[in-house]
């Protein structure tokens, strides 16, 4: 079998953490048991392009227990849990194609072995794959980049349409991938159909906040072992990540401030109690920073000429743009490696600014990523979206589905159920008077 890892001795320590994760996830663990049993998937190949992690290893295990075919490459270079990639090839026979710390040369190389497996239906966290995909189908061999030619050049004409050609369906996992997804759509070159597993309400609402807001703290603390109570805490963008990363940092006893470009969400920020205001404010009054806008160059040249000496910086937004490290790295006159994933840079006029996780996912590179019971839902989103495109993706046309309303319906059913908690249900009278416009008057 075909893989790249880094080491397959460390597949026993990576199966027991995939088991540990397991235990979190009920939901998964449910759709899996029905895979079983039905095996909604076989003979599908399915190409993933997702986070190594112990989570992902059980969504990989839920899939092929469906019946797929599955390969798995990273989504992120610096992501990836290389005990749980041993252990996928070793202990489960999946084909990995990923280590973490690979450069963008071989992070493409194992996108590429992951489309030379033949997928037909594929997974993205980001839409790399995809894009990939996509540039595969066009022949703009010259405006390729050095990464993306080598990819290019592994087939002719005929096999690379060929290779994009089979695929029926994709999904994606967030918030940034949905956006590059909707602009193909928009631009009317989306080649096949994408559920946005991100805009399930059993996503976004419970893993950008709870999962990015618990995890991103974790990454900060164990790169840095500082304290946070009584710091100052600078949370820009105040969308679903930012909620849970603000409201994680307040919780700790930080003094939380944000900043946001819409009013709205900040607005929100206000009434929710934190302080609002631009971040050339903010930049001079923070100790730690925390960027998850999905946007590019958000802490620039302006904002480090005016942060205190210590200042931390850290991304937890997908793409590493948010922080732009060429300006700091001409600002600055040295840089020095403090811990893993601690980095700091001496200025000219003698202040030091700490740039953590080289300004890339904090939460994926310096901690484990969201933890297991909240990835349980996202992951059992996938799974179902899976099931969902194999079944249906062949009468879909090129475009961006949210995740049928009634399969994100059942995954919240079986969290709570899992959790011992039932709700209440309507009474006819109620169904009655909540679809009837005449009673009231
Ligand atoms: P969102 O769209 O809900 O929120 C982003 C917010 O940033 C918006 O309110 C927007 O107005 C604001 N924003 C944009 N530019 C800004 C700027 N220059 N300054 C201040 N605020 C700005 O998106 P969501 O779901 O919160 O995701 C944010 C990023 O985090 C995305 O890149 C997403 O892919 C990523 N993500 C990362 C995860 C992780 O594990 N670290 C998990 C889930 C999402």
């Amino acid at each position: 079998m075909d893989h790249h890892v880094k080491d397959l001795s460390l597949a026993e320590g990576g199966e027991l953490r995939i088991q540990w994760a397991e235990r979190e996830m009920p939901v998964l663990r449910r759709v899996r048991e029905r895979f079983c049993k039905d095996r909604p998937l076989e003979g599908t190949k399915v190409g993933a392009c997702l986070h190594v992690t112990t989570e992902t290893a059980n969504l990989m295990l839920a899939l092929r227990d469906g019946g797929a075919q599955v390969a798995l490459c990273a989504s992120n270079p610096l992501s990836t849990q290389d005990d749980v990639a041993a252990a996928l090839v070793v202990k489960h026979g999946i084909p990995v194609f990923a280590v973490k710390g690979e450069d963008k040369h071989t992070y493409y190389n194992h996108i590429a072995s992951v489309i030379a497996n033949g997928p037909e239906v594929t997974l993205d966290d980001g839409a790399d794959l995809i894009s990939t995909l996509h540039f595969l189908a066009q022949d703009r061999e010259g405006e390729l980049s050095h990464s993306l030619s080598q990819v290019f050049e592994r087939w002719s004409g005929e096999e690379r349409k060929a290779l994009v050609g089979r695929i029926v369906g994709s999904t994606e996992e967030t918030t940034t991938g949905v956006i590059r997804l909707k602009s193909l759509a928009d631009q009317k070159k989306l080649l096949f159909p994408v559920v946005a597993v991100n805009d399930a309400d059993t996503k976004h609402l419970f893993d950008n906040r709870y999962g990015t807001g618990q995890s991103t703290i974790d990454g900060i603390l164990r790169a840095t072992n500082r304290l946070i109570a009584g710091s100052m805490f600078v949370v820009c963008g105040y969308g679903w990540c930012g909620r849970g990363v603000a409201m994680r940092a307040r919780g700790m006893g930080a003094r939380v401030f944000v900043t946001e470009v819409d009013s709205i969400k900040a607005l929100e920020a206000v009434m929710d109690g934190f302080m609002v205001m631009p971040l050339a404010e903010a930049a001079r009054r923070g100790d730690f920073f925390v960027t998850v806008t999905g946007d590019v160059a958000v802490i620039r040249k302006e904002h480090f000429e005016v942060m205190k000496d210590g200042a931390m910086v850290a991304n937890s937004g997908h793409f590493n743009v948010e922080i732009d490290l060429e300006a700091l790295e001409a600002m600055s006159l040295s840089k020095q490696r403090m811990r893993p994933f601690v980095d700091e840079y001496t200025l000219k006029d003698g202040r030091r600014i700490v740039v953590l996780g080289e300004g890339r996912l904090v939460n994926l590179v310096a901690a484990e990523g969201h933890p297991s019971a909240v990835m349980d839902m996202s992951f059992a989103d996938q799974a179902l979206a899976v099931e969902y495109l194999v079944r249906e993706g062949k009468d879909l046309e090129p475009k961006v589905y949210k995740l049928p309303r009634p399969l994100d319906e059942e995954v919240a059913k079986i969290k709570l159920e899992s959790m011992g908690i039932s709700i209440d249900n309507l009474t006819p009278q109620q169904e009655r008077y909540l679809s009837s416009w005449e009673m009231g008057t």
